[in-house]
């Protein structure tokens, strides 16, 4: 059931995509080589009780059969997509890192995502990531009152392919909001079979996951870290935005109304 939003409701979870957006920031500045997953975790525990706000992942449970999730935040890097769990692996002057970040406050939920790219990661790396962040904005973009979910669909999967790359297929984007996951989905490829209508007051998180190579997906022995198959680099953006009419309203900015982190832009 698609849960659609007074507006409100929709600055209440504004308000939980603020420090989300806060917490994207903060952890971009500790992602530094030498620096461990674990302590940009932790900069993200710092500004949840700064907010007396609760980490939307830790504990959740996507199915009986899964593992609960472990950790505040998840934490990718390089071959790894998404739901990375935090911990001793030490930053690379190389590495991309990948930070999913959610945040329940007042009870309202933002979800967003950013990969980082540091200083001396390959050039390829660096293109992953800037044209990962263009095909969030292409997504949101396409995102209007009585429209379709695919019309998001499209806008990512095109761009990511005519750049060269592949969307994964095994995860999509959700309804957000009142909570982590609602419906409708939203994949970052064509799918005629969840293709919702898009109406004023709907309230999801865009989040495209792109890989240079290939799309299929492998799963850790963790239980949660999702790789690519192949071994090729991912990246992952996401913003959680409600849809006004033409118009869409992203609620995972900060509070001044700027981007939590924007990839350096390489051609
Ligand atoms: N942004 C991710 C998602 O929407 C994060 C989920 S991590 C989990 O699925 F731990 F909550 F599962
Ligand atoms: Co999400």
């Amino acid at each position: 059931m698609i849960i659609k939003k007074t507006l409100e409701q929709i600055d209440g979870i504004r308000k939980a995509g603020a420090i989300v957006a806060e917490i994207i920031a903060s952890m971009a500045e500790e992602a530094k080589p030498g620096n461990t997953t674990a302590m940009l975790q932790d900069v993200a525990k710092t500004v949840l009780d700064k907010y007396r706000a609760k980490s939307a992942f830790l504990g959740y449970r996507p199915g009986l059969t899964m593992p609960a999730y472990p950790a505040y935040v998840c934490i990718s890097v390089n071959d790894e997509i998404v739901h990375g769990i935090p911990g001793s692996r030490k930053i690379t002057p190389q590495d991309i890192i990948s930070a999913d970040v959610g945040v329940r406050y007042n009870g309202f939920v933002g979800d967003a995502a950013a990969t980082y790219v540091m200083p001396n990661a390959p050039k390829k790396a660096k293109r992953l990531a800037w044209i990962t962040y263009q095909a969030l904005h292409k997504g949101i973009a396409a995102a209007r009152d009585g429209g379709k979910v695919s019309d998001i669909s499209f806008a990512v999967q095109s761009f990511v392919e005519a750049n060269g790359y592949s969307v994964v297929r095994d995860l999509v984007g959700h309804g957000v909001g009142i909570q982590l996951h609602e419906d409708p989905q939203v994949p970052n490829f064509v799918d005629k079979m969840h293709d919702a209508p898009l109406k004023s007051g709907m309230t999801i998180a865009i989040e495209p996951m792109v890989c240079e190579n290939g799309y299929a997906t492998v799963t850790t022995a963790d239980g949660w870290t999702v790789k690519t198959a192949d071994g090729g680099l991912s990246a992952h953006f996401e913003h959680s935005i409600a849809i006004i009419g033409e118009k869409q309203d992203i609620l995972t900015l900060l509070s001044d109304g700027s981007e939590p982190y924007v990839p350096q832009k390489v051609l």
